[in-house]
């Protein structure tokens, strides 16, 4: 390989133009360094993954990477390129990209953590370079209470106590809406079902439900847990510029080896949350955040959910 490391994106058209055939080249190719996991669905090697060009045509996205993790598989897929004569192109790859991208997918919502302590500067450097993120006319919404072994347990066995009597308190804004419709209520029993499935948890068996549901107030025993909060001064609005906060929070995290899970869960109990933290009333709550290290042994850690494709969601005009 030349000095200028590339990705090779292999294009199902012929040199002659012609679309390669059969249909289904891309996932073969793919499947060739593909992994059978245990739901049965295939999941592909990041270092050889299907693609598609913004007109549609199926595309086979090689990593670099895959000539040093298997230089044998690397000119397979290359010598398959050429038999089949087709068009290919190299790209340029940016570390920073590469770096970005494989946090991204690596990140996923952790739900049992181990105890090992995560330090104050740890955090406070996570929140200075999530406090990077723009929001609008730079009015940086967000006010986070950081929340650390006794502080974080003392709040828990407030909030789970509540939990546990069946408390109800009003919500300070909806979350989720009343009434849920396709395609988001599948999804949204699917991540229940994939859940509670690999945790072991039969379909109607309320007791462990509840007492899964209840572990969110634990902060899923994370060392560290985060409540965000917003003024009420500023609008609703505002919640944008806090997502975004929250989400490079999390990829931070992640890239920093930590793991984390976003919760709601805290606006079912704002009064519990205001008093026991003495938050004023003029402070919405907005959520929380379970961060620490995964327990690697946990099988809801295991849970990798999945996307719709991007052709689904966006229109693309004018390619
Ligand atoms: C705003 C927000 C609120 C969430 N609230 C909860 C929660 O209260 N409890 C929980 O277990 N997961 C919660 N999640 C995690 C989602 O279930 C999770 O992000 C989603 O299923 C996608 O999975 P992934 O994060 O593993 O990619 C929340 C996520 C977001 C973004």
């Amino acid at each position: 390989m030349g000095k200028e490391i590339k990705n090779l994106i292999i294009v199902g058209i012929t040199k002659k133009g012609e679309t390669f055939r059969p249909s289904d080249w891309a996932e073969r190719l793919c499947s060739l360094t593909s992994l059978l996991k245990n739901d049965k669905r295939v999941k592909y090697s990041q270092l050889v993954r299907p693609g598609c060009t913004p007109a549609g045509v199926k595309t086979v996205i090689v990593s670099p990477g895959l000539y040093k993790a298997d230089p044998l598989a690397w000119k397979f897929v290359l010598d398959f390129a050429k038999d089949h004569n087709l068009q290919f192109e190299s790209i340029p790859v940016f570390p920073a990209y590469t770096a970005v991208a494989e946090t991204f997918r690596a990140r996923h919502s952790v739900r049992r953590f181990l105890p090992t302590p995560v330090s104050r500067d740890v955090i406070a450097e996570l929140l200075e370079l999530a406090s990077r993120s723009p929001s609008g006319t730079n009015a940086q919404p967000w006010k986070v209470y950081a929340l650390a072994d006794a502080a974080r347990a003392a709040l828990s066995a407030a909030l789970l106590d509540r939990f546990n009597q069946g408390a109800s308190e009003e919500r300070e804004y909806g979350y989720y809406p009343d009434q849920w419709a396709e395609p988001w209520q599948s999804r949204r029993r699917k991540l229940g079902f994939d859940l509670y499935g690999l945790i072991g948890i039969p379909k109607g068996d309320k007791p462990r439900m509840k007492e899964q549901a209840g572990r969110n107030f634990l902060f899923f025993d994370a060392p560290v847990g985060l409540i965000f909060t917003l003024d009420r001064h500023l609008t609703q609005g505002m919640l944008l510029d806090y997502g975004i906060f929250i989400g490079h929070l999390i990829i931070a995290a992640q890239a920093r080896g930590l793991a984390s899970c976003m919760q709601t869960s805290f606006t079912d109990y704002p009064d519990t949350v205001h008093r026991h933290l003495g938050i004023s009333e003029q402070e919405l709550i907005v959520g929380g955040l379970a961060l620490g290290h995964p327990d690697p042994e946990s099988p809801e850690n295991h849970l990798i959910t999945e996307r719709e494709p991007v052709e689904a969601f966006t229109v693309f005009r004018g390619f």
